[in-house]
């Protein structure tokens, strides 16, 4: 019989049917096996795609991460709500006791890029900007609180950049930026343990051995320091200014400035006020002139990554950078759509550790072509932001639901059926 491609009505029918299969009772897996429970950001991602079809589930979805929010503001990176032997670092390795943190179920010890505020800015205006919005005005402390524990433990320099203490709260896991700021994290007393994710994926998709036994080490110094925040921002050996999360963090604050003011919350908007001045000051030092755009900086090694990575674009996002900064991050975006077929890759291709296939290393993430592609529109860049729109939708067209897409063939990488990328059909690229 003769395969016929889906059309697009196929695929957002598809794409429901993934979200709803991912959808374990109120909280949506990323995708079924290799992360088998619920995620920070991929929650809040996935929620803007429920609200497509089913606007009381996406409420829902962002609700049920909070439980997972210690009561110092924190809201980990993974909600441990089932025990599943098919993934590591599991709830016994974190030891993050809910007693101790607050939480509703054992979590891990880290967060994640803190864009809940924004995707709940997306669903109140879907429905409408109604002021007495329940949902909204119950979720709107916790997402203030979530914003003060950035700045109270993530901002130690006092500008409003955000510090990271684990390559995996940057949710951009394996990219170049973190490699020398991890290469200087002591393996020596990481004993054996087993990866569960090479046993899901092909292991030329995922991070090597060498890396992964650093990410392991990182988790045994938080645990050791029994996760307390303040002794990690101040010993943890990775510390990193990472450009993703302080252009996401500077944007939530902005999108929750919006809610302040729908709620008329007059503490909180002279807060967030503060919060976006220093941030929008702040950022000016993440510009490195010798790659042309803003870049993570080490903190422990005093010196920038000099990576331009698909973050450095978010910039747009988080509305900042002067008329220069805006006009060469341009140029590079024209370098980069010549080096490879589809937007956005997220390493520049001609980077030295650049790979299509590995990761966070090259392939195409469709939640950060959306945040950039949104932040281009808002600054009348139309037509990049329509480019990245139009690469992400054919990404889909030619290989389905992945977890990530090689830039240069279009092929998936990663995970089959993934939660995000359904849901970024249905909010944003999907015809
Ligand atoms: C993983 O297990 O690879 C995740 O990215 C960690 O959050």
């Amino acid at each position: 019989m003769p395969t016929t491609n889906p059309t697009d009505t196929d695929l957002s029918a598809q794409a429901r049917e993934i979200l709803l299969k991912n959808d374990r009772g109120g909280y949506t897996v990323p995708t079924h096996g290799l992360y088998p429970y619920q995620w920070n950001w991929d929650s809040a991602f996935v929620a803007l795609g429920f609200a497509a079809f089913d606007s009381d589930r996406a409420w829902t979805e962002i609700e049920t991460l909070f439980q997972g929010q210690w009561t110092n503001g924190m809201v980990p990176h993974i909600l441990f709500r089932v025990n599943d032997p098919g993934y590591f670092p599991g709830p016994s390795v974190w030891q993050c006791d809910p007693a101790r943190s607050g939480a509703a179920m054992p979590t891990s010890g880290i967060t994640q890029p803190p864009v809940a505020a924004s995707c709940v800015r997306e669903l109140w205006e879907q429905e409408g900007c109604r002021r007495d919005h329940p949902r909204m005005k119950a979720l709107f402390p916790k997402l203030m609180a979530y914003s003060r524990w950035y700045r109270r433990h993530r901002d130690p320099m006092g500008n409003g950049l955000a510090m990271v203490v684990h390559n995996w709260e940057t949710g951009r896991d394996n990219n170049p930026e973190w490699d020398e700021a991890l290469a200087a994290v002591d393996t020596s007393r990481v004993g054996p343990y087993t990866r569960k994710d090479t046993s899901h994926v092909n292991s030329a998709m995922r991070p090597t051995k060498q890396e992964y036994d650093r990410y392991v080490a990182l988790v045994e110094f938080g645990r050791a320091q029994g996760w307390d925040p303040a002794v990690i921002a101040r010993e943890n050996p990775f510390r990193v200014i990472d450009v993703g999360i302080t252009m996401m963090l500077l944007r939530a604050d902005r999108d929750l400035l919006v809610l302040a003011h729908a709620l008329n919350e007059q503490e909180a908007i002279a807060e967030l006020q503060a919060h976006i001045a220093r941030a929008e000051a702040g950022v000016a030092f993440l510009w490195d002139e010798s790659i042309g755009g803003f870049s993570s900086y080490d903190l422990r090694a005093c010196k920038s990554a000099q990576i331009l990575s698909s973050a450095s674009f978010l910039s747009f996002y988080a509305g900042v950078g002067d008329e220069r900064q805006r006009a060469t991050q341009l140029l590079q975006l024209q370098r980069v759509s010549q080096d490879c077929r589809y937007l956005l890759p997220s390493l520049a291709p001609g980077s030295r550790t650049y790979d299509p296939m590995r990761y966070w290393r090259g392939p195409v993430w469709l939640v950060v072509s959306y945040m950039v592609a949104k932040g281009l529109r808002e600054a009348g860049h139309h037509e990049w932001a329509h480019r990245i729109q139009e690469d992400s939708r054919n990404l889909i067209r030619t290989a389905g639901f992945y977890e990530s897409f090689n830039p240069e063939t279009g092929a998936g990488t990663g995970g089959p059926d993934f939660s995000w990328t359904a849901a970024m059909w249905l909010h944003w690229c999907g015809a």
